[in-house]
Order: structure tokens, then C-alpha cells, then sequence
């Protein structure tokens, strides 16, 4: 008779080891027996399992890999996580280079670049303390993360500890963890392509599952770092890489046009033969120093860019044509097409763009066409075979009417004296599709990032009229909800608290969310910067108070005559206005900031005219602001500095300001100031 006893306690202390020995591996990362002695103890605890079926309920054998985290708890990033801009070819490569050249002022074309392959995973940072890793975060939103720490750590490559004397005390690695193309063979059944797999094994809420899967990373750049003791980003991965952090192999630093040519079809020509799924390459201007001078723009470093591989192409036949709304009122015609794998996916949907490319390219039901997939975007048709067009095919007509049944009108540009290619519903919220349309764009992360309030929410929600409009998101009867299949106690609690939460906003996402053409997140920064509060903002609902504030906003950086008009606009029409006073009636909309940053120019109000020597204007604005200092577009009292550049200043600024007693600096003082 077999004693079950002793049995029992053998395999205890077997699982106590086991336990033991992944948390030196997993948490540490301080193994103290190899990785055949670690799988020999498995082994072990494997085979008592087997052979006494009494023990299997006790088994831990699942557990590979750090404790599992329950729920991701969000963090703040130190520096937010930002996106990459795209360019698709030499021409937008070369205007990339021109732009970095005319922010700083040079024309340097000997810039030194450096380039990586840009690796399709989903990306991480990994904080270090004193070379510990004591934070793993998620993307998040750019600006929250999501602590996946444990199951970052499951990444056995990933350094736990830098066992390295010359590390900065803090040091943020940023990286893109993938999972390698002949890993994703094993367990593609489960996910449409690897980037998936690897996003759904990162968000596992039990780390023991992310350790199922195999998952790499290559670092590729830095978040906070103290002391900063990097100069470049090619000297930053050479010395990361000596502290055990895996790095691309294929990058580089290139030089001139043609450098950065030959390196993209270089590495577009073996890119099949990698183990990794690329989109193209990152191209960053190697001195760190550049880099800290050209800075962001909100969603994007001026710094890099990605320059995308050409998307891949497929035929297929064109089923239907319909259109789509957008929150613009944009009419937008869709090919639904014979359904066709593209590069890994299956589509059934293409763009067609608009009534003058469906015309320019006689587009018809029913014909044979390419159709091309890059990255997320939604697929493209590019050409129509018209050889195999049948004879009693018909040339399609571009309905005139929108959806909601309302005409379209094509807009007139005033600066180019053309007619909009693309064909608009104007009605704004008084067109259902348009609302549904706006209400997506309000919830979604870049506006109000309502968790739980997704696309197919707002949908359903509009069926059943619970949201209408902006502000009823905030007066949801939650006991309707409850009601509803797939919302339970949990599922109501979390919509309930990310609500809440969203409830506080600021006055730059507030005026980004409720959707006027042409402000988008930098614009609305700007205005923001301008108004300072809602109170002041709430100005533009009244005609006469309007009319009077957007003379001054003319002279904004970065704000034209389109963004002035299409202000005026959209407040003309009676329900924008309505809709945003409900709105901001509903929130707690907190007063732009600079966040206080503290420098030179704290609390000052500066504003330029003139051309500098040594840097261009766009920087000298990015150097005032970065230092604390306010950037306004025009001469009022409140100014404290007009900066006089010394190319072609304007005359009547300079008078007005010494009439408002304004302090005038010049050029070589300004230099002085910033250098001191
Ligand atoms: S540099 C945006 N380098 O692409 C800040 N990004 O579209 C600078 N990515 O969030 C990013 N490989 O997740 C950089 N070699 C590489 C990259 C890379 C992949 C991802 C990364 C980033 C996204 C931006």
C-alpha cells in the first residue's frame, strides 16, 4: 500500500522549490540552478502528478513565470509615449529632412540619422531604479499606462538587474515586444497575426499564461533617464546593449538621401526572411542634443519619423459600393469587395476616397480591382482591371444625397478657388449619422478616453437612446444598463468610475472633443493656450463676443484663416452650441496650464517677430514654452517680452509694444538669456 502521506509530502517540498526557483528566475532574475535542473524538478513534480492522480488537485505546476496580477493598475508615465509620423516615399523622406533642417535652423545635409527597423509588436517601458527593474508599463493611452509588470517579467530576456557600475540611477527603457514568426506557427490558431498574439499574452491577467508565450523584445529608445549621460541614440544602444538589453542588429547610422534610400530597400528586400514582423524603419536624428531642440509636437517626436514599406496588394472583385459618414460630414464611398487575404488579414472592405477618384478612376460594381493594405489604416483600391470589366457594366453614380437624406455640398476653398474633392453632409448633429459619428470620436482615447464606452457602446446605446448627444453620457440611468445582455455588477462599476473620471477634462482635450473641423489636438492646444479657461472659451458662443475674439486669433501661431472660419462655423449653427453648453455644463473642465514648468521664463507671456540666426521660429517658441514661458500671438498689455529677431521684424509690433511700455528684447540678448 502506497504511503500517501509521505508522498504528499514529498511533492510539497518539490512545489516549494519549484516556487522558490521561479521567483529567483522570473522576479529576480538571480537563477541559482540551471535551466535543465529547473525543467528536471518540473519534471519530477510532473510525473508524481501522474502516477497519483489524489495529488493533481494541489498542483502548481501551471505556475511559470511571476505572481499573477489581477488587474492592471494605471500609471502615469514619466515622459508620455508617443506615435511615430508616417512618410511613404523619397519625397516625404526629403521634406522630413528639410523640416528637421529649417526647425533648427541649419542646412545641414550631412545630418547624421539613424535608423531601425520599426518592429511591429506592442510596445513597453521598463523603469529602472538603482539598475533595478521596478516598473513595466503599457502604452496605455501615451499618457496612462498599464502596470504589466509581472508579466513583463515572465520575458526572460529582459533584464531584471543591470549589473553594471556606469547605469544612471534612473533609466527608462523603452521597447517593442514581439513574438518571433516561427513561435506564432505554434499558436496561430488562436490569433489573427503575431502583433495580436503578442498584445493578448502581454494583457493576460495571470502572468503564468503570458509565460506561455514566447515573447522577445528589441529596446529602442529612452524615456526618463537621470543623470542623462548619453549623447547619441546610436552611443545609447551600444551602451544598453553591453548591459544585456537585446537591440536591433540591422541598425545604423545613414547620411544624405540616398543613404536613407538604399538602407529601405536594403532591408524591404530581406524583411520575409526575418523572424520578426517589420513596417518599415525608424529614422531619428542620431544627436541627442537635436533631438532635445526639435522636441514634440502632441502626438509625435519632429525628431523621427517612420518610413513605411509599401503595402501589400491583392485582386478582387468589387460586390457593392456604399457610403459611410464621418463626424466631418465627409461622404465617404466603401467597396465592399469579395472577401480577399491581404498581407495576413481578410478584407471585405476598401476605401474609394471620394466621388472624384471613384470618377478619375471609373470605378464600377462589379469590376476586378487591386486593393492595398498598410499598416491599420482601413485598405485602399488603387486600379479597376478594365479587361475584365463585363459589357453591360455601369458607371457608377455618386449619390448626391447623404444618408440621413439631406443634399451634400462640395466646399469652395477660398486660398485655392477649387471645390473640396470631398462631398459633405452639413447638418452636423442634426444628421444621425454624423452625431453617432461625433459621439464615437468624444468617448474615444485621444478625447473624453472613456474605458467600457467603445464604438459598438455607442451604437447600441443610440439604438436604445440612452446617449443622443454629448452630455448624456453623463446622465446614464445605469439600472437600464443592468438590464441589458452582457453588463453585469462589474461591467457597470468600471463604466460607472471611468465616467467619472472623465468628467474632469482639460480645456485643450474638451475643445479637441466636441469635434470642430479643422482643430485637431494641436490646434486645440493652441487655442487652449489662449483661452486659459472655459470661461473664456464660452466667449465663442456669443456672436458679438466671437466675431471680436477671432480677429486676435488670427495671429496665432499655427492658427489660420481656415481654423478662424471654420470656428465661426461651427458656432453659427444653434445645436453645436446648445450641445457644447450642455456639455460643458456637465464637467469640471480644468484651465490650460503649462504645466508649470518651472525655468526662465515662468508665468511670462513672450511673443516674437523677426527671423533669428540660429534657430527658427517654430523653436524659439518650443525654448520659451519649454522654459515656462506663454507664446502669444498678439501685442496686449499683458505681454511681458516682444523678441525682436533680426531678420525682417515687424515695425508696427515693435511700436505698439513700446507704446504699452513692453519690454523689447533682441536677438543677441535673447541668445544671451537662453544660453545663460
Ligand atoms: S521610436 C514615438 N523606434 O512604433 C517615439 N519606435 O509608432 C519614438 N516602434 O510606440 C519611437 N520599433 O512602439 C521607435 N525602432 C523603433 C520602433 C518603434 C517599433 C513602435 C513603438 C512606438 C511606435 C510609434
Amino acid at each position: 500500500m502506497v504511503d500517501k502521506t509521505k508522498i504528499l509530502s514529498v511533492y510539497k517540498k518539490k512545489i516549494q522549490n519549484l516556487i522558490k526557483h521561479n521567483k529567483l528566475y522570473f522576479n529576480d532574475d538571480l537563477p541559482i540552478i540551471s535551466d535543465s535542473e529547473f525543467d528536471k524538478l518540473k519534471n519530477e513534480i510532473f510525473e508524481l502528478e501522474k502516477k497519483n492522480p489524489f495529488l493533481k488537485k494541489d498542483s502548481t505546476l501551471n505556475l511559470v513565470g511571476a505572481s499573477p496580477s489581477n488587474k492592471f493598475k494605471k500609471i502615469n508615465h514619466l515622459i508620455p509615449m508617443l506615435s511615430l509620423s508616417n512618410a511613404f516615399d523619397k519625397n516625404d523622406m526629403e521634406d522630413f529632412v528639410k523640416k528637421v533642417n529649417n526647425f533648427l535652423n541649419l542646412k545641414n545635409e550631412n545630418l547624421e540619422l539613424f535608423t531601425e527597423p520599426k518592429i511591429d509588436g506592442i510596445s513597453a517601458t521598463l523603469i529602472y531604479e538603482e539598475g533595478k527593474l521596478i516598473r513595466g508599463l503599457s502604452r496605455g493611452d501615451g499618457v496612462v499606462g498599464e502596470d504589466i509588470l509581472e508579466n513583463l517579467k515572465t520575458i526572460s530576456s529582459i533584464p531584471k538587474k543591470i549589473n553594471a557600475k556606469d547605469t544612471p540611477s534612473l533609466l527608462e527603457i523603452r521597447c517593442e515586444i514581439y513574438i518571433g514568426k516561427k513561435d506564432f506557427l505554434k499558436i496561430k490558431e488562436n490569433f489573427a497575426n503575431p502583433r495580436n498574439a503578442a498584445g493578448g499574452s502581454l494583457r493576460q491577467k495571470k502572468s503564468t499564461e503570458t509565460s506561455k508565450i514566447p515573447l522577445k523584445y528589441f529596446a529602442y529608445g529612452f524615456g526618463a533617464v537621470r543623470p542623462m549621460i548619453f549623447k547619441t541614440q546610436s552611443e545609447f544602444l551600444k551602451r544598453i546593449k553591453a548591459w544585456n538589453f537585446l537591440t536591433n542588429p540591422l541598425s545604423e547610422i545613414v547620411i544624405g538621401l540616398d543613404e536613407i534610400e538604399n538602407k529601405h530597400k536594403k532591408i524591404d528586400y530581406i524583411r520575409s526572411s526575418l523572424d520578426y514582423d517589420i513596417d518599415g524603419l525608424v529614422y531619428k536624428v542620431n544627436d541627442l542634443n537635436l533631438q532635445k531642440r526639435l522636441g514634440n509636437t502632441s502626438n509625435s517626436p519632429r525628431w523621427a519619423i517612420a518610413y513605411k514599406f509599401s503595402a501589400e496588394k491583392a485582386h478582387t472583385k468589387i460586390n457593392d459600393i456604399i457610403i459611410q459618414v464621418g463626424r466631418t460630414g465627409a461622404i465617404t464611398p466603401v467597396a465592399k469587395v469579395e472577401p480577399v487575404t491581404v498581407g495576413g488579414v481578410v478584407v471585405s472592405n476598401a476605401t474609394l476616397h471620394n466621388e472624384d477618384e471613384i470618377e478619375r478612376k471609373d470605378i464600377r460594381i462589379g469590376d476586378i480591382i487591386t486593393i492595398q493594405r498598410a499598416g491599420d489604416v482601413i485598405p485602399q483600391v488603387l486600379s479597376v482591371d478594365i479587361s475584365k470589366r463585363k459589357k453591360n457594366s455601369k458607371k457608377y453614380l455618386f449619390p448626391k444625397n447623404c444618408l440621413c437624406g439631406d443634399s451634400t455640398k462640395k466646399e469652395l476653398s477660398k486660398s485655392t478657388k477649387k471645390h473640396d474633392a470631398v462631398r459633405r453632409c452639413i447638418k452636423g448633429y442634426d444628421c444621425k449619422f454624423i452625431a453617432k459619428e461625433k459621439l464615437k470620436h468624444i468617448v474615444s482615447k485621444e478625447a473624453f478616453n472613456i474605458d467600457g464606452l467603445g464604438k459598438k457602446v455607442i451604437e447600441q446605446f443610440w439604438d436604445l437612446n440612452f446617449i443622443k448627444e454629448p452630455s448624456d453620457i453623463f446622465k446614464l440611468d445605469y439600472n437600464k444598463i443592468k438590464t441589458l445582455d452582457g453588463w453585469g455588477e462589474l461591467s457597470i462599476t468600471n463604466l460607472k468610475r471611468a465616467i467619472n473620471k472623465s468628467q474632469t477634462i482639460s480645456l485643450e482635450k474638451f475643445i479637441f472633443s466636441i469635434g470642430i473641423r479643422h482643430i485637431g489636438q494641436e490646434n486645440a492646444k493652441i487655442l487652449a493656450g489662449f483661452f486659459v479657461s472655459i470661461k473664456e472659451f464660452s466667449k465663442l458662443l456669443d456672436l458679438k463676443k466671437r466675431k471680436k475674439l477671432l480677429l486676435n486669433l488670427v495671429d496665432l501661431d499655427g492658427i489660420g484663416q481656415t481654423q478662424v472660419e471654420s470656428l465661426h462655423n461651427f458656432f453659427l449653427n444653434d445645436t453645436n452650441t446648445r450641445i457644447t453648453k450642455d456639455l460643458r455644463d456637465k464637467l469640471n473642465i480644468k484651465n490650460f496650464s503649462t504645466q508649470n514648468v518651472a525655468g526662465k521664463f515662468s508665468n511670462k507671456k513672450i511673443m516674437f517677430t523677426g527671423g533669428f540666426q540660429n534657430m527658427s521660429r517654430s523653436e524659439a517658441k518650443a525654448v520659451a514654452e519649454n522654459n515656462g514661458g506663454k507664446v502669444l500671438g498678439s501685442i496686449s498689455s499683458k505681454l511681458d517680452f516682444l523678441v525682436v529677431g533680426s531678420s525682417k521684424p515687424t515695425k508696427k509690433k515693435i511700436d505698439q509694444a513700446k507704446k504699452l511700455n513692453i519690454k523689447i528684447i533682441l536677438e543677441r540678448e535673447w541668445i544671451k538669456i537662453l544660453d545663460s
